[in-house]
């Protein structure tokens, strides 16, 4: 039985990496109740059957089919957790019949559907409700996301470069167009599904770049850094180098800018540390210290570190997370919670799982 203070929610894409994560935080959330769980290939199967980690009730969840419609009659929230264009149209039908709803693909995070269309090679069915989603960023959009019902999950990759450089982009201290950010990913973050470069002789004690200066989550970076950079700044352009690592979580991004004006590492940490002072999930490290993708594994923070070449004049800023829930399902609860009223931080984890 459903409380006032409890919402129902439904996970379309529960046997996937992102959905099965998040349904290990929404089981555990005091105000959320899963009620509908779907897949596509598995639809029919156990969630048992497809992750042995699972317990019972949760490893006895059947899957359903990815029919929007009965998802929205058993459910007030519907996230969908699914590869782009898939949850495109049942997204706005879910909103059209007065859910909340949260997409983890890129559909809705880009305000430019030119720029979506071109990286994502495909045509946007519902260009319409572009501007009617909020990209759910808390640390840059909390007010809008109060209250909102359509909800972008941020990509990994762009959560962990915008939060390393927003503080350093808003205060204007670096060139907005001359940006550099290169970064390692673990391999859950291209999902469950079987692929030759993720398998695990391809990979393991290797690793490359790939898709150098064309990465579909580029054009994410410059738009959203562009939302806090000053007035007269130039357009942000992001260098955007990623590389996949043989682990299986985490993101560390290391973001390269020159600095507009000469300020001391010290300085620069007092612009971060004010910037993200009431932040639950943005750990500031101290000067000299340097994030790594196990402190943050397992859990919803951001760690940053930030360090000076003072002979090049530039700012290095370090990030990690875990892509699988700052950067995705924690984002997607965070923003849950943001949208419902309820305090941001319940369900969310701070500490890291260790060793
Ligand atoms: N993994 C990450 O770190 C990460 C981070 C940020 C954002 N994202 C985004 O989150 C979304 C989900 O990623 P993931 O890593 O969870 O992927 P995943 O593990 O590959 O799971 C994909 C899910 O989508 C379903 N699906 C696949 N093709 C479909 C189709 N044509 N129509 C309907 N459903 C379909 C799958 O169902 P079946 O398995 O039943 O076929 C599965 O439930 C993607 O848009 C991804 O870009 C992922």
């Amino acid at each position: 039985m459903i409380d006032n203070a409890q919402k129902s929610i439904a996970i379309l894409g529960a046997s996937g990496y992102g959905g099965v994560e998040f349904l290990r935080l929404a089981a555990a959330h005091p105000h959320l109740k899963v009620t509908y769980c779907a897949g596509h290939t598995s639809a029919g199967e156990k969630l048992g059957s497809l992750y042995p980690h699972l317990p019972a009730p949760l490893a006895d969840i059947v899957l359903g089919d990815m029919d929007v419609e009965k998802a929205a009659q058993l459910a007030d929230i519907l996230v969908f957790c699914l590869p782009h264009t898939a949850a495109m149209d049942m997204m706005v039908a879910g909103y059209k019949m007065g859910k909340t709803v949260v997409d983890f693909s890129a559909d809705f995070r880009l305000k430019n559907v030119e720029d979506y269309e071109s990286y994502y090679q495909v045509t946007h069915t519902q260009p319409e409700y572009v501007q009617t989603a909020v990209y759910g960023l808390p640390e840059l959009h909390r007010d809008e996301i109060h209250g909102s019902r359509f909800i972008a999950v941020p990509g990994c990759y762009p959560t962990s470069v915008i939060l390393a450089l927003a503080p350093a982009v808003a205060a204007g201290l670096i060139a907005t167009d001359n940006i550099i950010a290169d970064s390692k990913s673990g391999v859950s973050g291209a999902g469950r599904k079987a692929a030759l470069g993720t398998h695990f002789s391809e990979l393991t004690e290797s690793f490359t770049a790939y898709a150098i200066a064309k990465h579909r989550h580029t054009p994410e970076m410059d738009q959203e850094l562009g939302t806090v950079m000053q007035a007269g700044a130039a357009p942000v352009q992001v260098t955007f180098v990623p590389h996949l690592v043989p682990q299986i979580r985490g993101i560390l991004s290391t973001c390269y800018a020159t600095l507009t004006k000469s300020a001391t590492v010290e300085q620069i940490h007092s612009i971060y540390a004010d910037f993200y002072a009431d932040e639950p999930f943005v750990r500031l490290l101290e000067p000299g210290q340097i994030p790594a993708t196990k402190h943050v594994t397992g859990t919803n923070r951001c760690d940053i570190g930030i360090a000076m070449d003072q002979r090049a004049g530039r700012l290095i800023a370090v990030s990690a997370v875990d892509n699988l829930i700052k950067g995705l399902s924690g984002a997607a609860l965070q923003c849950i919670n943001l949208a419902c009223g309820w305090d941001e931080t319940t369900a969310l984890p701070v500490v890291a799982q260790w060793p």
